[in-house]
């Protein structure tokens, strides 16, 4: 299977967590080159080591550039590509103006697989080499987005989007019927090549008890899937679930009470939480998703990651497309960093680093397999160019070290920052 190939660089791995420690830059570790082979890692380290451990492999020189694992974008609509950047509405009307109608196309095929294709050219462009998505109710965008991923050989998490009440005609499965076509898309799909499968009831709003009920069972059965959901975005929210679900003590316990709080359970947004609902997420090792884009774009409020981090929560780093503003985890990075400093508590370049890759990666349960550069890891990578404008380059010029030069990138650049892209140990966008 070929002779693989020696990237040269700055080549960023992480040895620990960059919020474990006193300073966040003794957890990373910089090294010279990386090898590939056979789709996945062989090596890092000096190029010697390398064209030692790959004596016929090809050479791609990226003297200056950063090298990292690919961005993993731990929760996703991709359905909501063609909505994304829409004006003034906040969560609710959100949902019923912009976003219920476009989901409504998806159950046309086709139209489905030029919104997966658009979605995947998109975030490949930006750097993003594994997503985990959200579909529509429609089992056919589960099929249109998998096929797209498995053509391109990425790894890719989705789930069917279930839906029972509080939605329009046509935009509503049951109870059954969601527990039916999820399990023959977790026949289809779960463990093929690179894909797995996400259990995905939308959230408490639009599930009936019924509904929440079916999905428990189904996780149950199917433990070897992730589950995603949505969890305290906005406050307005948290009180109609409130009375939609009388008796459950908080918005965690609607999904606590049918069997959907786990450990491999993923809890997009976690704004507002309460101090029971923190203790019962931490006690699970349940994932939180941060989306700061879309938190600040559809004004839900200021995501709490030093005081979750420091007790111990597991979080990821997402981009919430299209909630979320963008579809770039650069530009992630800095509203993350953006919010932590409303909080009082900016973020190390390296602890941003360490969200997009392997921090999301951790929170998919996948920390062995994507997000981190290390022999045996798939070959999933992304190449930074740290001079990608005159803004950047002007400022980047002056840095005195990598962390200062790679944060004028996290914090203006785009996809003309991302030099090079590769997938399962082959170049999908070069430079
Ligand atoms: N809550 C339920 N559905 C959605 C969605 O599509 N986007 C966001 N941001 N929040 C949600
Ligand atoms: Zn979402």
């Amino acid at each position: 299977m070929g002779t693989g190939f020696i990237l040269k660089g700055q080549v960023l791995a992480f040895a620990a967590s960059p919020f474990s420690g006193e300073r966040p830059e003794d957890a990373t570790l910089l090294r010279e080159a990386v090898a590939l082979k056979d789709g996945k890692i062989a090596g890092a380290g000096t190029l010697a080591e390398m064209q030692a451990l790959l004596p016929e492999a090809e050479l791609v020189d990226h003297a200056g550039k950063l090298i990292l694992a690919g961005f993993v974008d731990a929760h996703v609509h991709y359905p909501q590509t063609a909505i994304i950047a829409s004006w003034g509405k906040r969560l609710i009307d959100w949902l019923n103006s912009y976003t219920f109608p476009e989901e409504m196309r998806f159950s046309d095929r086709s139209y489905a697989d030029e919104i997966a294709s658009r979605y995947l050219d998109l975030t490949t462009a930006h750097g993003t080499t594994t997503v985990c998505s959200y579909c529509t109710i429609h089992p056919e965008s589960v099929d249109a987005l998998f096929s797209a991923a498995q053509v391109r050989g990425q790894r890719v998490v989705a789930g069917k989007t279930c839906m029972d009440r509080n939605a329009p005609e046509g935009l509503r499965d049951t109870a059954q019927s969601a527990y039916d076509d999820s399990e023959a898309l977790i026949a289809r799909w779960h463990g093929v090549d690179r894909l797995e499968y996400a259990i995905t009831p939308r959230f408490s709003p639009t599930s009936t008890a019924e509904q929440l009920e079916a999905m428990g069972a189904l996780w149950a059965k199917h433990p070897e899937c992730l589950m995603q959901t949505h969890l305290s975005e906005q406050t307005d929210e948290i009180e109609w679930v409130k009375s939609l679900f009388p008796q459950a003590r908080d918005y965690l316990d609607t999904y606590e009470e049918f069997g959907l709080l786990g450990a491999k359970g993923l809890y997009g947004h976690a704004i507002h939480l309460e101090e029971r609902e923190r203790h019962r997420l931490r006690e699970f090792g349940a994932a939180l998703i941060h989306c700061p884009t879309s938190n600040t774009f559809i004004g839900s409020g200021l995501f709490d990651m030093a005081g979750l981090m420091a007790e111990g929560q597991r979080i990821g780093l997402a981009t919430d497309t299209g909630g979320g503003s963008s579809f770039s985890m650069l530009r992630t990075m800095a509203a993350a960093y953006e919010v932590g400093q409303l909080r009082g508590t900016p973020l190390h370049a390296a602890q941003l680093l360490w969200l997009a890759t392997q921090g999301s990666a951790t929170a998919l349960r996948m920390e062995g397999k994507i997000g981190n550069i290390a022999a045996g890891m798939e070959a999933d990578l992304v190449v930074l160019d740290l001079a990608s404008t005159p803004a950047i380059a002007q400022r980047s010029g002056r840095a005195g070290d990598v962390w200062e030069a790679v944060f004028p990138t996290i914090m203006m650049g785009d996809d003309r920052a991302i030099a090079e892209v590769w997938i399962g140990g082959q170049p999908v966008k070069r430079s």
